[in-house]
């Protein structure tokens, strides 16, 4: 008996792709394996897949024509051009209607152009975000779907079945149109470069102002783990504090080298805040902390020139209360960074005319991802309770949050200040949450600058207008009595 018989087809054997192809067919689908080196589909028949509802093709050709009508294909190779590629050399063997979905870490721009591409062409394109690393793949990812609605009622099933379960919920609901499930994943992906500089910073402290070992650092995480910080990398986080090279049993972790690699999901986040004029100060610090500390070799000699001048190197106070506040910091600080990521959600689904649904966003990111947490479950709440709220810090369990952990937050920062140990994501969330609350900036001046040297003009605060300086119109001064009344066209970057 011959003819189709997939239920998916997955193309990419690497480790995420052999991975997600076994969670599928333990949900009961019958999957189609693909790989462009075919050696690797018979290595993969032979072993993993071996008694499992898996097929393996060794063409495009006879890939699709194993797969049953709407076709369901799922590529998880490198982002970029092979996934043009390999879009291009599957559509002389596809009909109308079928479904390409792409899992790897595609730049929302492309999945947006391919939707579009690929819809002329009659083919629903899906931009899936898959977080989780091997074992999420394995036993349930995180997966944010976006691009074509017309495939997600032909693709909920098997997303659903494979995707990590949260209260029974899975993680996994339809993003949104164009490169939405991508852009949500970008986010995530940014957050989690947030939450883990944090980690860092928390370490950092520790160990340099409090004279830690990574046992005692280890076990200040386990306890973190059991709070309101709950969550995979505090998990993993304790788990590298606990672990020794075999060859000394020294803690590894102290031997590794101090330059951040990235692969640039984090930076895209960073720089699509500053295009939409979203202040995602956190993000954007941890990213240019990962910069920051790949310039070893500059820093190493900077360390030689530049010293430390302040009034004391030591760590003076409770050792107890200061750990206590340290995590109220930490917890403070990762408030500040979601409630940063939401904003810039919010005004992406204005500025591409998404309609992303917050309340599910966090539930997609409450398991199976990298950032998954304890945490997430309140965000879900507090977005389910309303799903209009203007910020996070509005909703009533974080506005209390937040003011519990502040004074802590705040001694954390001031005292590490004092110390010389660099806080970047710390001090920025403090300083966001600072100007935030704030009323009245000092913009007032940068307005009065920008008009006095440039006649770049100011708008009055409603409440000072007069006749002179009326509200709601473009002003210019001449502050100085030299300069014209000629002043320059306004326009918004
Ligand atoms: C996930 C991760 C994953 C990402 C790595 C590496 O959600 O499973 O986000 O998609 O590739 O975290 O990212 P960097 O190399 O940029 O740190």
């Amino acid at each position: 008996m011959s003819g189709p018989v997939g239920d998916f087809g997955l193309i990419g054997l690497a480790v995420m792709g052999q991975n997600l192809i076994l969670n599928a067919a333990d949900n009961g689908f019958t999957v189609v394996a693909f790989n462009r080196t075919v050696s690797k589909v018979d290595h993969f028949l032979e072993n993993e897949a071996k008694g499992k509802s898996i097929v393996g093709a060794h063409s495009i050709e006879e890939f699709c024509s194993k797969l049953k009508s709407p076709r369901r294909i799922m590529l998880l190779v490198m982002a970029g051009k092979p996934v043009d590629d390999f879009i291009e050399t599957l559509l002389p063997h596809l009909e109308k209607g079928d479904i390409i979905i792409d899992g790897g870490n595609s730049h929302f721009p492309d999945t947006t152009r391919r939707t579009k591409y690929l819809d002329t062409k009659g083919i629903r394109f899906v931009g899936s975000g898959v977080s989780g690393g091997e074992e999420g793949a394995r036993y349930g990812p995180s997966l944010m779907p976006g691009g074509n609605e017309e495939a997600w009622p032909f693709i909920k099933d098997v997303f659903q079945s494979i995707a990590a379960k949260s209260d029974g919920e899975p993680c996994c609901e339809w993003v949104g149109d164009e490169g939405a499930g991508h852009y949500v994943k970008m986010v995530h992906n940014g957050i989690e470069y947030g939450d883990m500089q944090l980690i860092c910073e928390a370490y950092d402290i520790m160990k340099r102002a409090l004279g830690m070992s990574n046992k005692e650092i280890g076990d200040v995480f386990t306890t973190w783990n059991k709070g309101v910080l709950d969550s995979f990398l505090i998990e993993i986080t304790r788990d590298i504090m606990y672990f020794n090279d075999e060859t000394d049993g020294q803690p590894l972790l102290e031997k590794i080298l101090d330059s951040a690699g990235q692969k640039g999901t984090g930076k895209w986040t960073a720089i699509n805040a500053l295009d939409l004029g979203m202040p995602v100060t956190l993000i954007a610090e941890s990213v240019l902390a990962r910069c920051l500390s790949s310039i070893k070799g500059e820093r190493t000699r900077a360390s030689e020139k530049l010293q430390f001048v302040g009034r004391s190197t030591k760590f003076e106070g409770n050792k107890e209360q200061f750990l206590a506040d340290l995590e109220q910091a930490l917890y403070a600080s990762k408030i500040i960074s979601y409630a940063q990521g939401f904003m810039l959600m919010q005004e992406a689904a204005k500025e591409y005319k998404w309609k992303l649904n917050k309340p599910s966003i966090a539930l997609m990111w409450r398991g199976g991802c990298i950032i998954r947490s304890v945490f997430l479950k309140d965000i879900t709440d507090a977005y389910r309770t309303n799903p209009d709220l203007e910020n996070l810090l509005f909703s009533d369990f974080f506005n209390k949050a937040i003011h519990t952990a502040q004074p802590g937050w705040r001694d954390v920062v001031s005292k590490t200040a004092l110390l010389g140990i660099p806080t970047p994501c710390f001090s920025t969330a403090l300083s966001w949450f600072d100007g935030y609350r704030t009323k009245d900036l000092p913009a007032n001046l940068l307005q009065a600058q920008r008009d006095y040297f440039g006649a770049h003009t100011f708008k009055m605060k409603p409440e000072a207008a007069n006749e002179k300086y009326p509200a709601d119109t473009n002003i210019h001064v001449n502050w100085t009595g030299r300069g014209g009344n000629v002043s320059a066209s306004t326009y918004q970057a």
